[in-house]
């Protein structure tokens, strides 16, 4: 497509009501001016918890009717400002908070991750949010380091395979819960080095690490599991609020941290980017230095196409989900996926 003359107008998925997966629609836009920013154009899409939410009018970021969603994209770079770190035609992930979900986007240049060639385009459309997210929770804000034990919760998940892969890479000993046999095997394919069951998770850990417990807990489900993650932490031990897929945010009383010398420590990405536009570039080259090491291996779930965005959105919605679910955006992509 490089080279091609621009058309006016692009495909995309838009909410046109809060109603979840019905309702969106697939429509015809007109191409957007890049401005100061890296027009991409988009052959993968992520599909994300925010997503959903969004689709629903419950997440914190309400965009007004009608919006497309899509917090991460990866493609072929058309055009980019004079003096930036990519150029046309050069393969890309980038994270656009909303709107990827389009055959063009616009992204701002600190948000454009060049990617190698042993990476896809459809492994890069999960990559900026998840392991963006997994590498600021376990290297600032945990604090992991060599030889800790690492327990993540939703491991087979997006996000929880992003923390699985960067704890290994930090040198942890991780311990992933999940909550079927399959997820369990994902897990340990992304380099867990012990599973166990969701159902009666903490006696399990318990009887595998003995009275020396988990130095972090990545949480991505929320839930009946906090009070659990604080109970089977080590001495100063930190339990890393990430995301509540299971859409229950819980309480904890302020004394079971005290007893225990414990932290709960909130993670948000999206959040912290807004104050540091140059952290993104300098987490992109630890990511890829431990993608080189082998470290960091994206798990593509299932690939729908555009048409098909509602499916996607439903997938993500029943938990059978496995690894990252993504739109390919254009006809080639999809006979591909
Ligand atoms: N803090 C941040 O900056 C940040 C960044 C990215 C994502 N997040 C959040 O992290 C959470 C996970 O995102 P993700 O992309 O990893 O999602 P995902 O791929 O769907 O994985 C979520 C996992 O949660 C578990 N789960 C438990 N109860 C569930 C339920 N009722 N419905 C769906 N899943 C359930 C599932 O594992 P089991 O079946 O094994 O329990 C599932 O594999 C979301 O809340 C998302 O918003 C936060």
């Amino acid at each position: 497509m490089s080279g091609a003359a621009r058309r006016s107008t692009h495909r995309a998925v838009q909410v046109v009501e809060l109603k979840g997966p019905e309702g969106l629609r697939l429509v015809e836009l007109p191409d957007p001016d890049p401005g100061d920013g890296v027009l991409i154009e988009v052959h993968h899409a992520g599909v994300a918890f925010p997503d959903l939410l969004m689709s629903r009018g419950e997440y914190q970021r309400k965009p007004s009717l009608p919006f497309s969603p899509g917090v991460e994209v990866a493609g072929v770079v058309r055009e980019a400002p004079l003096g930036c770190h990519v150029r046309a035609g050069d393969p890309v992930a980038a994270f656009v908070r909303v709107g990827g979900w389009a055959e063009l986007v616009v992204a701002a240049p600190s948000l454009v991750f060049a990617l190698p060639r042993d990476l896809s385009l459809r492994s890069g459309a999960g990559m900026p949010m998840n392991y963006l997210t997994a590498h600021l929770a376990l290297t600032r804000r945990g604090g992991l380091t060599a030889g800790d034990v690492l327990l993540v919760h939703g491991a087979a998940g997006g996000l929880g395979t992003a923390l699985v892969q960067a704890g290994k890479a930090l040198g942890a000993r991780v311990v992933a819960v999940t909550s079927t046999p399959e997820k369990a095997e994902l897990a340990r394919e992304c380099g867990a080095d012990h599973t166990v069951p969701t159902d009666g998770w903490l006696g399990s850990v318990r009887e595998l690490l003995g009275p020396g417990g988990v130095d972090v807990v990545a949480d991505t489900v929320g839930g009946d599991a906090l009070l659990d993650s604080v109970r089977c932490l080590s001495r100063e031990g930190r339990v890393l609020v990430l995301g509540f897929a299971s859409g229950t945010i819980p309480s904890i009383a302020a004394n079971r941290l005290l007893l225990k010398n414990v932290d709960l420590r909130g993670v948000a990405w999206g959040s912290l980017i807004e104050d540091e536009p140059d952290y993104p570039a300098r987490q992109w080259a630890d990511l890829m230095e431990w993608h080189a090491a082998g470290f960091i291996r994206p798990v593509d779930g299932r690939c729908f196409a555009l048409s098909e965005a509602g499916d996607a959105l439903r997938e993500l919605d029943s938990r059978r989900g496995l690894g990252k679910i993504t739109l390919a955006l254009r006809p080639a992509d999809e006979r591909n996926s």
